[in-house]
């Protein structure tokens, strides 16, 4: 029998390996043959350690297993899927799965994640080989036709992207993954590179060989060592088939692929101080244009592309690009990998198509607040994302549906906070952040994030109150329109969103209108 345990950081959080140590002692000691997979995460968080059984019919989950559960597993017979208090019944029957629309995240928990004839027998690499018949014009095609927009948060048309860099001629050129995943309330780069690394390594593949890039990065966020051993298996599995290397499946092309350990700096998400940290120096953030794309890393054009991007491509010149344009709304075509997070009772990756509504993710997935309390706000698109009101929990997720009530859906990440609270504290935090993570190169967040926080202390304490509001909002303005990278032109955010929906946390009448 296959057992299932997850080897995402997530599960290994609440203590997967001593299951996973318990579950083949266990076996052992009761003479029972059985083989233990390590794969990713499903994404029900509230359900880690989630444990799988193989059976004809599918697998059978239990969970949330704890080492003191697995004698009573193995007394109830559940290597064959026998009835358990813990016994969850087929995974892919459990609500929170069926209702969602997997395609980045169709092998996430599914497949043994370093396993290159895992990945094969489940869809793997048949982009690639689509990819490998089309010229470099006719990959870009496909993927401007798709839709996909950049899922680091800017939702860039990546198919524009890449056909800037394919219109360069240059003797090199460079794809960067950027996996410097840093907002807060984020994890679904980190799930696809632990759970499915090679989708990302096929992407990245696809990228090199329609721009005619030799060469690329994954610039990995330093705090993710379980993704760097996840991706470096693969990507030693992947040179060793002929996947990557100098003649990728004998197409005559090369693509070599490296990861690059990230030193923990939150504004080195921002691409062009990736660029700079990649080059080996401090990451400071450089002025653009000229965009990386026609001058990036080493000066040379380069497609920086955010961990969802590129695992999105595979599928699309898998299955098509009308296949992928088929989900979504308006101009957000395809799906999201929505990650919930904060109070609520159901954390986890959620994929859906654009266009489903915060109140379904909050409540039909997340299951309300995790206290009982009435969820006030949430948080959408990380620490420079937006505030949003119980009022607003009808928008669509949809990029042009959030830009309309000045929010964002950035990296698709979803914090909820409960009545208690306490909202001009969320704005102070959002300028400590930006004064913690600024990298000092433009005036308006190097000093501005600091007075930000004095300010707000004042509001708080009542001193001269009317003049201080007057100033966070004069202040916001200058960061806004003055701010040389998103870090301290998004900060405002936060703090104005705060402000404006919630504006009695700042001594203000609930009434006030803006
Ligand atoms: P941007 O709007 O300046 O650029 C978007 C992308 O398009 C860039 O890669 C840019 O180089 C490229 N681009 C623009 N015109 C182009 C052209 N003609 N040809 C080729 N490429 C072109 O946005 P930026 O500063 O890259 O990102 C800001 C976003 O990052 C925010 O919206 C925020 O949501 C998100 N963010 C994400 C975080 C994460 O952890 N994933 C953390 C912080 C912010
Ligand atoms: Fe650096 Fe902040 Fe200016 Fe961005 S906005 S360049 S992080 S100082």
């Amino acid at each position: 029998t296959k057992i299932y345990i997850p080897r995402d950081s997530s599960a290994l959080s609440v203590g997967a390996e001593k299951v996973a140590v318990a579950i083949a002692a266990e076996a052992k000691n009761r003479g029972l043959d059985i083989e233990i997979v390590r794969n990713g995460s499903r994404g029900l968080y509230w359900l880690e350690t989630m444990v799988e059984v193989s059976t004809p019919n599918g697998r059978v989950a239990y969970g949330p297993v704890k080492v003191k559960d697995v004698p009573s597993l193995f007394d109830a017979d559940f290597i064959n899927a026998k009835p358990h208090a813990l016994n969850l019944g087929l995974t892919e029957e459990i609500d929170w799965l069926k209702k969602q629309q997997r395609l980045t995240f169709a092998r996430v928990g599914v497949t043994n994640p370093v396993s290159l004839d895992d990945y094969i027998a489940h869809d793997g690499y048949k982009g690639l080989k689509n990819a490998l018949k089309l010229s470099g014009a006719e990959i870009v095609k496909a993927v401007t036709d798709s839709g996909l927009r950049g899922r680091g948060g800017a939702a860039f048309p990546t198919g524009i992207k890449w056909n800037t860099v394919l219109g360069c001629v240059s003797e090199q050129k460079y794809v960067v993954c950027n996996a410097d995943e840093g907002d807060s309330g984020t994890y679904s780069d980190r799930m696809i590179m632990e759970g499915d690394p090679f989708v990302l390594i096929e992407g990245m593949t696809i990228a090199g060989v329609a721009v005619g890039a030799t060469q690329g990065y994954i610039y990995l966020r330093s705090e993710y060592p379980h993704a760097l051993v996840a991706l470096n298996e693969a990507i030693e599995a992947a040179n060793k088939a002929g996947y990557l290397g100098d003649d990728v499946l004998g197409s005559g092309k090369a693509f070599h692929l490296e990861v690059r350990r990230a030193a923990g700096a939150y504004v080195c998400g921002e691409e062009t101080s990736l660029l700079e940290s990649l080059e080996g120096k401090r990451g400071l953030v450089r002025f653009k244009p000229p965009l990386p794309a026609i001058e990036g890393l080493f000066g040379k054009p380069t497609v920086v592309n955010n961990v969802i991007s590129l695992a999105s491509v595979p599928i699309i010149l898998d299955k098509g690009a009308q296949f992928y344009a088929d989900y979504g709304m308006g101009r957000s075509r395809g799906t999201l990998p929505i990650q919930l997070a904060g109070n609520l009772k159901h954390n986890g990756l959620v994929e859906l198509a654009f266009g489903a509504t915060l109140r379904e993710l909050l409540y039909d997935f997340g299951g309300g607040s995790a206290s009982g309390k009435p969820i006030r706000a949430v948080q959408v698109g990380g620490p420079l994302g937006a505030f949003l009101p119980e009022s607003q929990f009808d928008t669509p997720l949809d990029y042009e549906e959030f830009t309309k009530i000045w929010a964002v859906l950035g990296h698709g990440g979803i914090v909820a906070f409960d009545d208690t609270v306490d909202m001009s504290k969320m704005a102070r935090y959002a300028f400590e952040f930006c004064a913690v993570e600024s990298c000092g190169k433009c005036t308006p967040c190097r000093i501005g994030s600091t007075r930000g926080v004095e300010v707000i202390d004042k509001i708080r304490s009542g001193k001269d109150h009317a003049k201080n509001i007057q100033l966070v909002r004069d202040l916001s303005d200058t960061m806004l329109n003055g701010s040389l990278c998103a870090l301290g032109g998004m900060t405002p955010y936060p703090v104005l969103s705060a402000l404006n929906h919630f504006p009695q946390d700042f001594g203000l009448p609930a009434e006030t209108q803006v």
